[in-house]
């Protein structure tokens, strides 16, 4: 604390501040001296020769004044804001320690006698789930009340099963879009432990939940009803609806006679037990190489109920998620058999689904962790 009192004396400029950061740096060093010598300040004479110290003709705040604030150099405005700020906290931690002596609220401390345990106790903000969090659970628990279970499978993955068993052989034009990060290790060719022969391969991290849909076929006979959520990556640069790491929930049906009417009612279903009952949806022809039609599944904004705006980029419809019948060519690395089942799959992005239902209009948010917006979240 001595040391920032001596740092005042100096000229700002001559500090070695190299951006506006550490400008504000420095002003909340003294403010934290401040509250210090203020919390000390035990009646009221010590709060007055703390106030005569703060703001008497030579005192810290002229200098301040002097040495930080009235300089020309590059983050003079930065340091006049912070001066401002730093003066009204200033201010009112002074009335405010007055007004604890005055009313006599302070007792002694603890230590210097006995515990007064009439004192008002900290309360701890209990925590709440992230709103990703809450709206992967949100999705999960529309379709367990129609007999999904939910699954999960790992995110990091051989080439085989994030591409080629959902036949998007190597070369194929659909690996363009989903680049991703590769492992080192292990060197392609050597065994992987517990994993067939014609099945080694590089590791990646998984850019979509699709491959815990062939995970799924392989370990379990039909039918099958699962959900999967789950953290999925890709060589995305981040911006306002990109991210290098964001977060899917699959879907698969596969059984014997679903049809395409199946696959809608439970899209269409989903949607306005998500969105809302007024919610309508609206198929267009797409291309995934495991889905036979494939869809894109797009439903009318929620913000404007279809009339337009500036979330809908005045459409009043909001493209949500590619989906479709499952390409019976899928089946065949599966072991399934494709004569006797059918079945559909769709793949959702959540950050995507959260940002539509709750007005955020900048993906990024959902990870800068910052409590202000997090907070408007609380459930
Ligand atoms: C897929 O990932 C397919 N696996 C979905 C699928 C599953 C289709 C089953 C058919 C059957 P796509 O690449 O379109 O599809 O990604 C799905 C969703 O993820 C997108 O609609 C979008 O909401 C979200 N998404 C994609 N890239 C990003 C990203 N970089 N950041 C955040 N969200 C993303």
């Amino acid at each position: 604390m001595t040391e920032i009192r001596v740092k005042i004396t100096r000229p700002i400029d001559h500090l070695g501040i190299r951006s506006p950061e550490e400008v504000q740096r420095h002003f909340a060093e003294v403010q934290a001296w401040f509250d210090e010598e203020c919390a000390r300040a035990g009646d009221s004479a010590s709060l007055e020769a703390l106030r005569a110290r703060w703001r008497g003709r030579k005192g810290l705040d002229s200098l301040l004044r002097q040495n930080w604030v009235s300089r020309e150099w590059q983050f003079r405005p930065a340091a006049g804001k912070a001066y401002n700020a730093l003066k009204s906290h200033v201010e009112s931690a002074l009335a405010a320690r007055l007004g604890q002596i005055e009313t006599g609220k302070e007792r002694e401390p603890a230590a210097a006698g006995t515990l007064d345990l009439t004192l008002p106790g900290w309360a701890a903000r209990p925590g709440a789930r992230h709103l990703i969090t809450q709206t992967l659970e949100e999705i999960c628990d529309i379709f367990a009340r129609i007999g999904f279970s939910v699954v999960e499978g790992p995110e990091v993955e051989t080439e085989y099963y994030n591409f080629e068993a959902l036949n998007i052989p190597e070369f194929h034009p659909a690996r363009d879009t989903m680049d991703t990060f590769y492992l080192g290790l292990p060197v392609p060719g050597e065994p992987v432990q517990g994993e067939p022969a014609d099945k080694r391969q590089a590791l990646l991290l998984r850019t979509h939940t699709s491959p815990v849909q062939i995970r799924t076929m392989e370990k379990q006979k039909p039918p099958v009803r699962v959900v999967v959520p789950g953290k999925v990556y890709r060589r995305d640069n981040p911006d306002a609806t990109h991210s290098f790491m964001f977060h899917q929930v699959e879907g698969l049906a596969v059984d014997r006679d679903i049809t395409f009417c199946d696959f809608k009612g439970t899209m269409e279903y989903f949607v306005r037990e998500f969105f809302g009952p007024e919610t309508r949806t609206r198929f267009a022809a797409s291309y995934f190489p495991f889905t036979e039609p494939s869809a894109d599944l797009a439903a009318t904004c929620s913000l404007c109920q279809g009339s337009g705006c500036r979330v809908c980029k005045f459409t009043g419809w909001i493209e949500l998620f590619g989906a479709g019948m499952v390409d019976p060519a899928v089946y065949g690395f599966v072991g399934y058999d494709p004569q006797e089942l059918s079945g559909f799959a769709f793949g959702l992005g959540v950050e995507r689904f959260a940002m539509v239902k709750h007005g955020v209009d900048d993906l990024q948010l959902f990870f800068q962790n910052d409590v202000r917006f997090l907070r408007q979240f609380r459930r």
